[in-house]
């Protein structure tokens, strides 16, 4: 996509279209996250930016609130269910409702290692921030949900949970599988209660997780060969579906899996 294409995208969204929503974006202290925080901000949303790492919640609120945005810095370990309540609990005591949840937290194996290879511990850390974080939030957010008579989850997937990683193991393969898994479950489950429920599995994208991952500028240039648009997601490729995932315009979307990879992924 070229740079001119890349400008009509963002306007595609009008300004202010998420005025009087709350978000709570989880792992919104880098990457991706940060820029959906940002972006959401910017189109008059209140986001709450919850991350493990205390600076880097700090630091995205900062940004967004010295452009006259609204967003609070949250710290906390999604895994952790008191964790999750506190921080769900200061959201609501603030702003009394949490519109849109955006699993968007999940850790990763440090590098590629065969199943056999692979630490126990890595295997249970990468289940718990994407797996069990992804739970302890819906659970906790959604009561509040049905009783505001509808919201939004958001899930993050990823290529590997659609097919198999090509860059990590078999922890996280398996860690964004069951994450595609959970969101068909909670569809069903609360479409009833106006509550849609969706997962992005956005393929491999540009930014400090990929080029950590890469040994060499070969292992780079494989892996845009293996994507039919020939190079790897911009953190905004993937931040502008969110924004319709969470929009007016996915009004009759749930349970829906949406691949941003490329066409890496063609199932
Ligand atoms: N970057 C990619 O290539 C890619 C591709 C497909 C899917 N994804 C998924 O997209 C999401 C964002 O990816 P990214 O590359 O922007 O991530 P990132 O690693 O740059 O940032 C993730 C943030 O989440 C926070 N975090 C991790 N564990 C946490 C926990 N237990 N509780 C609270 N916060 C926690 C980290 O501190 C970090 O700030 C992840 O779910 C990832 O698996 C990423």
């Amino acid at each position: 996509m070229n740079q001119i294409s890349l400008v009509a995208a963002r306007e595609a969204f009008a300004p202010g279209i998420f005025a009087g929503r709350n978000f709570l974006v989880t792992g919104a202290g880098r990457g991706i996250g940060k820029l959906l925080a940002e972006r959401l901000a910017g189109l008059g949303a209140r986001v709450a930016i919850c991350d493990l790492v205390e600076e880097r919640a700090r630091e995205t609120a900062r940004i967004i609130t010295e452009a006259d945005g609204e967003a609070v810095p949250l710290v906390a370990d999604v895994s952790k269910e008191n964790e999750v309540r506190a921080a769900v609990d200061a959201v609501l005591s603030r702003w009394g409702r949490i519109d849109v949840l955006v699993n968007m937290a999940g850790s990763y194996g440090a590098a590629y290692r065969v199943t056999h290879e692979t630490p126990v511990d890595e295997w249970d850390s990468v289940f718990a921030s994407n797996v069990r974080g992804s739970f302890l939030c819906a659970k906790t957010i959604l009561p509040h949900m049905i009783e505001a008579g509808g919201g939004r989850i958001i899930n993050f997937a990823s290529n590997a949970g659609r097919s198999v990683s090509p860059l990590l193991g078999c922890s996280y393969t398996a860690a964004k599988t069951a994450v595609i898994g959970m969101t068909r479950h909670l569809s069903r489950e609360y479409a009833r209660h106006g509550i849609l429920v969706n997962t992005i599995a956005p393929g491999p994208v540009a930014g400090e997780r990929v080029s950590g991952l890469l040994r060499n500028d070969e292992e780079g240039q494989a892996l845009n060969g293996q994507i039919p648009i020939g190079r790897l997601a911009e953190p905004a490729d993937i931040v502008d579906v969110v924004l319709f995932m969470a929009s007016d315009a996915s009004r009759y979307m749930t349970g829906a899996i949406l691949d941003v990879s490329g066409g890496l992924i063609l199932a």
